[in-house]
């Protein structure tokens, strides 16, 4: 509902009125849709101002370190809920009731095992294939096996999908790393917690019994917590952009892979243990803080920095806790870690990074956690992908459920050429 208006002047003449229209928080939006019939578009590559969609499911105040899903601070979400809860409340709107959470669960651990004929995919693949290759192609693969339910506009077949998926990523993730390290592919198992059943798929073998640690696999429960949603980031714009065209949600999902795969985004943690293993001593700390601010170097400090957090990530807030805590409970001594704190130290306290509000962001603190409880570096960022599958399905269901949903097609300020004469190729 436009509550004002703003009215575009273009050398004094008034062009265009535009509807201001309020969210229930954060920024009142100015409604440019009729802006293209007065001649003019837009212009803001990389949306540093420009809301795409309409959105119920996660706020955030950047200056203010606020991160909410459905109204639910992170911090409460982090200590008091566990994954599933999250996801429960991500993809419904509310906390559920204890029947609920068991009924949910129950359904995801029913849906966590693969379709025995996947496992031939991943024989497809070399053995030193990134294993974020290897989700990015099964992920999309998933979707010739369950075309039966694959009706966009019908919300239960939506909400068997988000179910899935949501299920089989950890198996898809966990054969990724059983497969690059030549070990045998391990079936879920019903008994575990979500977390739990991760770990055992990543970490037990035939020939052995493997314990779940609580302290690690309540770490790896936070670390899917905390990463689970983030409002219209790149890979969830991605998986809305790829969905918007009436795509199958196991394509849409990797597309959300591709995108979250860069070192800018969810690539961040690993880009993050590769740097702090570049920096490999705490007498280099120096040099690469000083490497970081030079403009003439490309090199960023990794994990630090967010285009949307300009005063402190919240999720680095109970992510760093969790760190300390892992680190101490587990009792873990590790040159790499010591350099990871004292970078923090040095970075906080520098002007560069205190003037540019360049702050540790969640992938900084997970990336250690991961480190620390052996988790290899390159599964890093499938661990973000496994976690941010709920957010992206709940925004490419919540975005199918609207009515009046167009495709997304951006336009653009052309800079080429125009009117050129061709000449045929014989006369070239
Ligand atoms: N190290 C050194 N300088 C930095 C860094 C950094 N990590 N991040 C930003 N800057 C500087 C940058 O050079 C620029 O300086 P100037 O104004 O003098 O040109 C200024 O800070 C603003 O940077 P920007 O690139 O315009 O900011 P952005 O909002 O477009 O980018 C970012 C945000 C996260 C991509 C960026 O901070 C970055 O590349 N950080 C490292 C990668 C990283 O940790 N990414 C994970 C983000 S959290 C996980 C997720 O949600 O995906």
């Amino acid at each position: 509902m436009a509550d004002s208006k703003a009215s575009l002047s273009i050398d004094g003449n008034v062009i265009a009125d535009l509807p201001i229209l309020k969210g229930s928080a954060g920024n009142d939006v100015i409604d440019i849709r009729t802006l293209g019939s007065a001649g003019y578009f837009t212009y803001d590559p990389g949306f540093l101002a420009t809301a795409s969609c309409e959105s119920a499911i996660t706020f955030i105040d950047g200056d203010k370190g606020v991160l909410q899903h459905r109204g639910y601070p992170i911090d409460s979400l982090a200590k008091q809920a566990d994954y599933l809860e999250v996801c429960y409340i991500l993809l419904n709107g509310d906390a559920p009731t204890k029947a609920q959470y068991d009924e949910f669960t129950n359904t995801i651990t029913n849906h966590t095992m693969v379709h025995e004929k996947l496992v031939h995919f991943f024989h497809g693949f070399l053995p030193d294939a990134h294993p974020m290759a290897m989700l990015c192609g099964v992920v999309g693969a998933l979707s010739s096996f369950y075309h039966s339910d694959l009706d966009i506009h019908e919300a239960d077949q939506r909400m068997r999908s988000a179910h899935r998926l949501i299920a089989k990523m950890p198996t898809i993730a966990a054969m990724a790393y059983k497969y690059s390290i030549g070990q045998p592919f391990v079936y879920p198992s019903n008994e575990l917690t979500y977390a739990e059943n991760f770990l055992h798929m990543l970490f037990s073998v035939p020939a052995e019994k493997y314990v779940v640690s609580p302290t690690v696999a309540r770490a790896m429960d936070r670390i899917f917590t905390l990463h689970a949603d983030h409002e219209q980031n790149a890979s969830t714009s991605t998986v809305r952009l790829a969905g918007s065209s009436g795509a199958n949600p196991y394509a849409c999902i990797a597309a959300g892979v591709a995108s979250l795969w860069g070192p800018a985004h969810g690539g961040a943690n690993e880009a993050c243990l590769t740097m702090l293993e570049e920096i490999g001593s705490l007498d280099r700390v120096d040099e690469f803080v000083a490497k970081a601010k030079d403009k003439a170097d490309p090199f960023r400090l990794m994990g630090f920095g967010h285009r949307v957090y300009k005063n402190f990530d919240p999720r680095a807030t109970v992510m760093r806790e969790t760190c300390h805590e892992v680190l101490s409970e587990l009792g873990i001594k590790d040159p790499l870690l010591d350099v990871a704190m004292a970078l923090e130290k040095v970075a906080l306290e520098d002007p560069y990074f205190i003037e540019k509000k360049l702050y540790p962001n969640v992938d900084f603190y997970s990336g250690i956690i991961l480190k620390a409880i052996g988790i290899p570096t390159n599964m890093f960022t499938v661990i973000f992908a496994m976690s941010r599958t709920v957010g992206w399905i709940a925004h490419w269901d919540e975005m199918l459920g609207q009515p009046g949903q167009k495709i997304g097609r951006p336009r653009q300020k052309y800079t080429g050429e125009i009117d050129r004469k061709f000449i045929p190729l014989s006369d070239r």
